[in-house]
């Protein structure tokens, strides 16, 4: 028997996971046999795998393997597809017709979104699976077929059989054998194992570098919800190949690249494997918050470097000592300003304590470690004082955008974006 590592090999599947482990042991064991199988899992999980490797290790495998997209064919011709139709069956039916059940006969069908099926059609697929029997459509004449059936779906189907959307009988004889693959998000630990492998047949595909992840863009790779799953892994990593000019990824850069969506923010890594990935929506709140703080803090930055370039300027310094004491408050500026020393005054500048600052900058790389012991009122305020600072400059200059932003230190574009912002 095969190993499951030779197998993954084989058929290109990456993941070490025991959950795919066990669903890749599993189609192993029931590949030789002639059971039904249902492959089941959300969208995007890889179940076009499985019944390949059925197919490919059972006694059929010189036999034909079809696969169907059930839910791409339309209702009124999937019948005609699966078992075929004689000549005059239904207008444009000119001449008979095989349908797949005759061509794979001996081979095997895969009938991929199953739960996609018209109820007529479930009819005549229960008899095929029951006796081996079916009729073409148009025709009178029972036919023979020995096929063997697997099946996948994306759907709950206990939902569908109760909403008499699918028979149950059915269900019951397709799922003789249930192979599940659980959504990635429960098998974070093959994330960034699919990444690089990913990563490294675009960059061959593109005739590019392979992107690389920082170790904290592999953390929030980790951490997102993937609700596509490895299909929308493999997009994300296919835009970042091809968009990307810097060829190692942070994790600003990798933001830009996840939908933004709360489905999609990233989740906290659960401890518990088994939690079905759901996640607090205060924390993905907090989330939001710090990082529009990183933006206010860039922007703060900006004003800082602005105020610092122009430190020789005397004049301006003076200006602007008021505006420094709103912005980092009185304590911090109560010395004589215009005395300090050049590298005293640049100590002054890195406020509002440096310490709060560089606090932020860890919170937004890592928001959910900051997000247990962040002092609410403390980073309100920052921009809170900001808005206030503002406020204030745009009533010393009747509402006049140009003053304002010259007594702020900012540009007239940047002021002009802050009262949009927030509002004013
Ligand atoms: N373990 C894996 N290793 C490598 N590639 C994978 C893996 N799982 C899935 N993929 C890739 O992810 C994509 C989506 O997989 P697939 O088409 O099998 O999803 P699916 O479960 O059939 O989804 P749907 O229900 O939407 O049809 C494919 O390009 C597939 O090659
Ligand atoms: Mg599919």
């Amino acid at each position: 028997m095969e190993s499951p590592q030779s197998v993954k090999q084989r058929f290109e599947i990456i993941g070490n996971d025991p959950s795919l482990n066990r669903a890749i042991e599993k189609s192993i064991r029931v590949a030789p046999t002639d059971i039904s199988v249902l492959v089941t899992g959300e969208s995007g999980v890889g179940k076009e795998s499985l019944p390949k490797i059925i197919h490919a290790l059972s006694h059929r495998k010189h036999a034909k393997y079809i696969a169907v997209n059930c839910g791409a064919i339309p209702e009124g011709t999937i019948d005609s597809e699966l078992f075929g139709h004689e000549k005059g069956a239904f207008t444009g039916a000119n001449q008979a017709r095989d349908g797949y059940f005759k061509e794979a006969d001996g081979g095997t069908i895969f009938l991929d979104e199953v739960g996609e099926l018209p109820l007529t059609t479930q009819v005549r697929l229960l008899r095929v699976l029951e006796t081996g029997e079916f009729i073409k459509v148009g025709s009178s004449k029972v036919q023979k077929s020995n096929v063997r059936i697997v099946a996948a779906t994306n759907v709950n189907m206990i939902e569908a059989i109760k909403k008499n959307k699918f028979r149950e009988d059915l269900y019951y004889r397709l799922n003789t054998v249930e192979i599940n693959l659980s959504p990635l998000r429960e098998r974070r630990s093959d994330i960034h194992l699919l990444f690089r492998k990913f990563a490294s047949d675009f960059a061959l595909k593109y005739k590019m570098p392979t992107v690389r992840l920082t170790e904290r863009a592999v953390k929030v790779l980790e951490s997102c919800s993937w609700p596509g799953n490895i299909r929308q892994l493999k997009n994300v990593t296919e835009q970042i190949s091809v968009l990307e000019k810097e060829r190692e990824v942070d994790e600003a850069t990798l933001h830009h690249y996840l939908p933004k969506n709360s489905s999609n923010l990233p989740s906290v890594i659960s401890e518990d494997k088994s939690s079905k990935g759901d996640f607090s929506n205060e924390r993905e709140i907090l989330y939001k918050v710090l990082f529009d703080m990183k933006n206010d803090l860039n922007d703060l930055k900006k004003l800082t470097l602005e105020l610092m370039e122009k430190e020789n300027d005397e004049t301006f310094k003076e200006e602007n000592l008021s505006l420094i004491k709103k912005v980092y408050g009185d304590s911090d500026t109560e010395r004589d300003f215009s005395e300090e020393s050049h590298q005293e005054q640049l100590e002054i500048l890195q406020l509002p304590n440096q310490n709060k600052v560089r606090d932020m900058e860890t919170a937004v790389d890592d928001p959910y470690d900051y997000a247990e012991d962040i002092e609410e009122e403390e980073t309100l305020s920052l921009q809170d004082k900001e808005v206030e600072l503002i406020k204030k400059s745009l009533e010393r200059h009747q509402g006049k955008r140009k003053p304002a932003a010259d007594e702020l230190g900012i540009s007239e574009r940047t002021l002009y974006r802050k009262i949009k912002q927030y509002d004013l």
